[in-house]
């Protein structure tokens, strides 16, 4: 166990030991993709679910897995150390090596560059359950494959900014008067007693706690249905939901200045969190 090393190229050393060169094409061009895999008292949530779309991520972009599905979890448990390990999220990622020549073309066969890390999950403020958090809405201004998890995020950072600097925790981004998702998390919307959340497909990432959330809720008899959500279904949603691995599923009560439903969170995203948090302590005792 240990907060103070992390992964590269093989290796366990101290951060300040763990260099990548100049030439890394994750440095020059953004090229390589990323998991974060959250994770309560060292037992991982959804850990092949994350690992399966790494290999999504992977194959998309033409970059041969470096390891196994052994190798990762081996890995990734000696990040995060053995039970009952604080509350981490692992984060790793695979970029596309440092050739010797900065060319957009990218070489056939490369020595790819792997990091990985575990970081504390802080838990969540009891203020966010009782009061929700804010969101603002601006056009998706990212590309059109938003299901790859890649490093390049650039528009997700822009837009993150803008949502601070408007006192709102995250950006709900909308493309073709549709909504897409947060610059790092899902976005669900509740109509009456149903639950929506727009279709995977290139327009999104799909999710792991999206996914959980939907297979809960499933199971708790909540209606949901994964569809196109029109940017007008916002203003007149009842309840509005964020899901992301290491936010969970987060009332969002306060949308460009007004307030969603009816300005506090909702009766099923009280249920669905309640839903959530069985889950995790499943997870956290080793019994999910
Ligand atoms: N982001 N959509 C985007 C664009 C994301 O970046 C993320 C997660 C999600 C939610 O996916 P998941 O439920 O699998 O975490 C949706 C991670 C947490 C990050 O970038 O740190």
């Amino acid at each position: 166990m240990s907060l103070n090393e992390v992964y590269l190229n093989g290796k366990f050393v101290r951060p300040e030991q763990a260099m990548v060169s100049v030439m890394d094409r994750g440095f020059l061009f953004g090229d390589g993709v990323y998991e974060v895999i959250p994770s309560y008292g060292g037992h991982f949530l959804g850990l092949e679910q994350h690992l399966d779309r790494l290999d999504r991520s992977l194959a998309a972009v033409r970059l041969p897995n470096p390891l196994s599905r052994r190798e990762w979890r081996s890995v990734l448990a000696r990040l995060i150390g053995p039970p009952p390990a604080p509350d981490q999220a692992a984060y790793l990622q695979v970029t596309r090596g440092a050739p010797a020549e900065r060319d957009h073309l990218c070489p056939e066969d490369v020595d790819p560059t792997l990091f990985a890390v575990a970081k504390p999950i802080k838990p969540r403020r009891p203020e966010i359950g009782e009061r929700g958090v804010a969101c603002i809405t601006r056009p998706d201004i990212r590309w059109e494959r938003c299901d790859i998890k890649t490093v390049s995020l650039l528009a997700a950072v822009m837009l993150r900014r803008e949502a601070e600097d408007a006192g709102a925790l995250e950006t709900i981004m909308v493309r073709d008067g549709m909504v897409t998702e947060g610059t790092a998390s899902n976005v669900f919307v509740v109509l009456g007693d149903q639950v929506l959340t727009p279709p995977a497909g290139p327009r999104i990432l799909t999710g792991i706690t999206r996914g959980l959330a939907l297979d809960l809720a499933r199971a708790g008899e909540i209606r949901f249905s994964e569809q196109p959500i029109p940017v007008g279904d916002l203003a007149r949603a009842d309840e509005i939901w964020l899901s992301s691995s290491t936010r969970e599923v987060l009332p969002v009560t306060r949308l460009d200045g007004r307030p969603v439903g009816g300005g506090r969170p909702g009766a099923l995203w009280a249920r669905l969190d309640g839903l959530y948090q069985a889950f995790k302590a499943r997870v956290r005792d080793g019994r999910a």
